[in-house]
């Protein structure tokens, strides 16, 4: 085997409890991730010569050692001492930056990737442990699942067996968020504890979508709307679509809304579409 074609996909937090802050700078977490059908495509080709290389034609994805791909393999053939390199082709279709762990989920990839590209054959364990030194979203994307409990940094996964399939209407502004800001604005007295994962997810297990959409939850919304306050108008357009619910994805801009079906997501699209680039019509994967 000298290439492999792999699908990344994104993730939405439909619900994220920031619980405490570290010792070690990080917050303890609780969220609920589900992956959906919004994909990068990788494409990883062994280069004998030794070399990692990135391509990408994204204007704001680094081709060099500072992009996750690049760094998992770096990784990986330190540790195994290996003489081969490897070609990451990157097309880009996760908005960058946006709450969706596009970056994270090519570094996932990238592991899985390689650990038969390499013929590494890497447990579980092992992967999930370089996934981790890679990032906090990034050992969700081992797993092979639609949903799971993160806790931890979010980088603890417990995946939910869950049949539970729902669509969102996905829109993305054109404002850039970084994570680490967003929680060093995180003011912990204002984030109300007394919303329990517990109840969200016998809700989830239930496909119970009008209470889904009531507990809907996101504690970084008030410093993601503190550092870019345009964020609240487009939450609100949002808002009078008359969905579920609408809560930012991780560290934001982007912002979903829970739909009843595929039909009223794709027309939430359209109304959006007409003002606004990055709109996407998506559902669990
Ligand atoms: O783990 P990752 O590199 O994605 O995190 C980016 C930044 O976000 C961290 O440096 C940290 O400041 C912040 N963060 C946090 N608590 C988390 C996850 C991320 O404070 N659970």
């Amino acid at each position: 085997m000298r290439s492999l074609s792999l699908r990344s996909p994104a993730k939405l937090n439909l619900f994220l409890q920031v619980v405490n802050k570290r010792p070690d700078g990080y917050h303890n977490l609780v969220t609920v991730f589900e992956r959906i059908d919004l994909f990068d495509d990788l494409k990883l080709t062994l280069n004998p010569s030794g070399d990692i290389r990135v391509f990408c034609d994204h204007p704001d994805v680094p081709t060099d050692s500072r992009n996750l791909v690049f760094k998992a393999a770096q990784l990986l053939k330190d540790d195994f001492a290996l003489q081969e390199g490897v070609d990451f082709v990157i097309k880009k279709r996760i908005p960058v930056a946006a709450g969706l762990a596009g970056g994270s989920s090519n570094a996932a990839t990238a592991l899985l990737g390689l650990s038969r590209l390499w013929k590494l054959d890497l447990t579980r364990r092992e992967l999930l442990a370089y996934a981790r030194t890679l990032g906090s979203d990034v050992p969700f994307f081992i797993y092979d699942c639609s949903w799971a409990i993160g806790t931890g940094r979010g980088d603890r996964i417990k995946p939910l067996i869950l049949d539970t399939k729902l669509r969102h209407i996905l829109f993305v502004p054109s404002i850039k968020m970084y994570t680490k800001e967003v929680f060093a604005a995180v003011n912990l007295e204002l984030t109300k504890t007394n919303d329990d994962v517990n109840i969200f997810n016998r809700s989830l297990k239930k496909s119970d979508i009008s209470a889904i959409g009531g507990l809907l939850r996101n504690d970084l919304e008030s410093s993601i709307i503190k550092l870019a306050p345009d964020l609240r108008k487009f939450k609100d357009h949002m808002m009078t679509l008359n969905t579920q619910g609408v809560s930012f994805s991780g560290s934001g801009p982007a912002l979903f809304g829970l739909t009843k079906n595929r039909q009223q997501a794709e027309e939430m699209k359209d109304i959006l579409q007409k003002q606004y680039s990055q709109v996407f019509a998506v559902r669990t994967f």
